[in-house]
């Protein structure tokens, strides 16, 4: 008699692949163009099947991919929600499907846990402290006022709200501290550059620290910086946020004193936890990437092992 597996077409006899279904915010900075890149290559040498699509940030084209990736029957959801708030329904969605989500990077506000089955990556109001720590000890000798001006990342963001938490939470300790502007720059380098501008001319030498959610709106605020005549990093204290190379560039080039690091690098976690999901183990629902702070006079020695 024939055997089984002469009858079965190769097709079946092969295991099937995981079908990821990743829903990412956008491509508006250094951050998440390496963070895409990490989610892909680890997919691809994870071999698992992704379906990748970008939200250009906005949160109706997120609950639209997601509603397609039910429809599709995907294996796992994984998304990054650009906004805190309005899951719930979508995520429900999911539920009732029977199909597992996973948060990478930032986090949704919700009082049902069950609606994801993790969240992994940053403690952004542990970045927004380490930036508000590093200031204090910066400025201990300073006895005048020290006026702060901040570049808030996307608005309703866990980044741009946590950040700012912490951040906060530090400076209060001491009240020479006061944040007299502060203002979304979307998290991209034109946003950035565009809001600098307008708080050099409402305030110019008045300012005398830039905290910037992320390096991209400091990169383009340095731009502002520059063309106002005064020097990035001595005139004006910069601190901001990632560390990806594009700062380390700028503190290398003297322009930039600090970044706190959150890496993007999230793919490889990301593929075994869906690995893990689909094996039937029990995940943490918290999993938090460790991470440091770069102050200028390091940037050079560790520019060559960065990796994003
Ligand atoms: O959610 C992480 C933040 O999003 C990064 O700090 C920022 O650069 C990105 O756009």
């Amino acid at each position: 008699a024939a055997s089984l597996a002469a009858l079965l077409p190769a097709t079946a006899l092969a295991q099937k692949k995981i079908v990821l279904g990743f829903s990412q915010v956008g491509a508006e900075s250094e951050w998440r163009t390496a963070n895409t890149e990490s989610i892909k290559a680890s997919a691809k040498d994870a071999g698992i099947e992704l379906k990748f699509s970008d939200a250009q940030q906005k949160q109706e084209n997120q609950i639209k991919a997601i509603r397609s990736f039910i429809a599709q029957k995907v294996d796992v959801i994984a998304f990054s929600p650009v906004v805190e708030s309005g899951w719930e329904t979508v995520l429900r969605e999911a539920k009732a499907a029977n199909i597992p989500v996973v948060l990478t990077d930032r986090s949704v506000n919700t009082k049902d846990d069950s609606l994801y089955v993790t969240f992994m990556g940053s403690d952004f109001v542990e970045e927004g402290r380490k930036a508000g720590r590093w200031l204090v000890d910066k400025m201990k000798d300073e006895k005048g006022e020290v006026n702060i001006v901040e570049l808030q990342g996307t608005v309703g963001s866990a980044p741009a709200i946590d950040r700012k938490k912490g951040f906060e939470e530090i400076i209060k300790a001491d009240p020479k501290f006061k944040i007299i502007r502060s203002q979304t720059g979307d998290f991209t380098r034109a946003k950035g550059k565009e809001v600098m501008e307008a708080f050099l001319k409402a305030d110019g030498k008045k300012i005398n620290v830039l905290y910037a959610h992320n390096d991209d709106m400091a990169i383009g605020a340095i731009q502002a910086i520059e063309e106002a005549g005064l020097k990035p990093a001595k005139d004006i204290t910069i601190i901001s946020v990632d560390a990806v190379k594009g700062a380390f560039e700028a503190m290398i080039a003297g322009k930039l004193n600090v970044s706190v690091e959150c890496s993007p690098l999230l793919g490889p976690q990301l593929m075994s936890a869906v690995k893990d999901i689909k094996a039937g183990k029990t995940l943490p629902k918290r999993i938090v990437t460790e991470e440091t702070i770069f102050p200028m006079e390091v940037a050079a020695k560790e520019f060559p092992k960065r990796k994003y």
